[in-house]
């Protein structure tokens, strides 16, 4: 099962912002489907880091844009972004892994706020971009 479906509520109109969320949702997506297939700890282990890794991947993509184009609120788009950098890594990897209760509340919150940032700070991000000719 999927926790989340990209679908075209999720979609700003930027390419390569609208590529990256949709391969940040799959990782989230493998991982759920990790859990639930109950993979062995160090298998679910390199799925959670792929997904970790694509988060701060994708966060600086981002920042690298809006600083490519001046974006007026930048500081305050790379601050969300470091906050939940922070956040993700307050859990205890190892933990989760041996964890599968920790391990559903840690995706609910990722997702939860993924779907969040896209609808409302992302979106304002890809507005000004398009504004700037970006597609
Ligand atoms: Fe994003
Ligand atoms: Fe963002």
């Amino acid at each position: 099962m999927s926790l989340v479906v990209f679908d075209d509520s999720l979609k700003l109109g930027i390419k390569a912002i609208d590529e990256q969320h949709s391969r940040f949702i799959g990782y989230i997506n493998d991982t759920w489907d990790a859990l639930d297939q109950g993979k062995p700890q160090d298998e679910f282990l390199y799925i959670l880091n792929r997904l970790l890794d694509y988060a701060m991947e994708h966060f600086s993509a981002e920042e690298a844009l809006m600083q490519e184009y001046d974006y007026p609120d930048y500081a305050a788009h790379k601050g969300l972004h470091n906050e939940t950098a922070a956040d993700l890594f307050e859990f205890d990897l190892r933990l989760l892994a041996g964890d599968p209760e920790e391990s559903r509340a840690f995706l609910q919150f990722l997702t939860d706020w993924l779907n969040n940032h896209i609808r409302f700070t992302d979106r304002e991000l890809a507005a000004f971009l398009k504004h700037k000719g970006v597609s």
